[in-house]
């Protein structure tokens, strides 16, 4: 079983995907953690990002591998940790290189079809439902305000302690969505056969509980291959 969940920076999918996981028993796929680990590692080595054969080799020679350790997803590049590296601004300003060269995807997609042979899982990203799993058992596009999706990032951001301006937050978001859904490869778009949620003034609970009335409607509450 695979539930995909897509949608836009800062939507609560990570949230979301996460508790969702959780209730059923299911691995949690960040696919943005994977692209991150990539990004991390190439700013590390100083490669060119703007070069696309050098991404496709360092993609090829780079393992990337997520954990789940205490409830609490782990992420490695070729065996050192980089849970909390992945999330630095330079990484995050610098996703959109790696997630943007058709081969970098190819490498990604491959890796994340395979975790399904194994596991039921609900994977979220911004292709999941488009491209990587476009049979999923079910496909959520999560959105919200641009203004809802800067409140809570800048909550979010203030609770680990950063100093940031919601203005700044918002300005980046949206310079990201644009990137995400103008780019050639696997934009950011929504499935045809999506169930949308618009999360602007939602509570984390209210969206779990459609996504899981959702899920109950197509298929009881039991079913799982695993
Ligand atoms: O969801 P995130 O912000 O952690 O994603 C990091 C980057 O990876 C961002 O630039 C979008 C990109 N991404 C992607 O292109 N496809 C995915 N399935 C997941 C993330």
């Amino acid at each position: 079983m695979v539930i995909a969940i897509d949608g836009p920076a800062g939507s609560g999918k990570s949230t979301v995907a996460k508790i969702l996981a959780e209730k059923l028993g299911y691995l949690y796929v960040d696919t943005g953690a994977m692209y991150r680990a990539l990004t991390y590692k190439a700013l590390k080595k100083g490669v060119d990002l703007e070069n696309e054969d050098i991404l496709t080799s360092l993609s090829r020679q780079t393992k990337i591998l997520l954990k789940e350790k205490e409830g609490k997803l782990k992420v490695f590049v070729d065996g050192e940790e980089v849970t909390e590296n992945i999330r630095e601004e330079s990484v995050t300003n610098s996703a959109f290189y790696i997630a943007r060269a058709p081969s970098v995807r190819t490498e990604m997609v491959k890796q994340q079809r395979e975790m399904a042979e194994e596991r039921d899982l609900v994977m979220e990203g911004r292709d999941i439902g488009t491209v990587v799993f476009p049979g999923a058992d079910l496909k959520v596009y999560l959105d919200a305000s641009l203004k809802e999706r800067a409140k809570r990032r800048f909550l979010e951001l203030k609770e680990k302690g950063v100093k940031t301006d919601i203005k700044r937050i918002e300005a980046e978001l949206k310079i990201r969505d644009e990137k995400d859904k103008s780019r050639k490869v696997a934009p950011l778009k929504v499935a045809g056969d999506a169930f949308v949620i618009d999360s602007t003034g939602m509570e984390i609970e209210e969206e779990l509980n459609l996504i899981l009335k959702k899920w109950r409607e197509k298929y009881g509450t039991t079913k799982s291959r695993t």
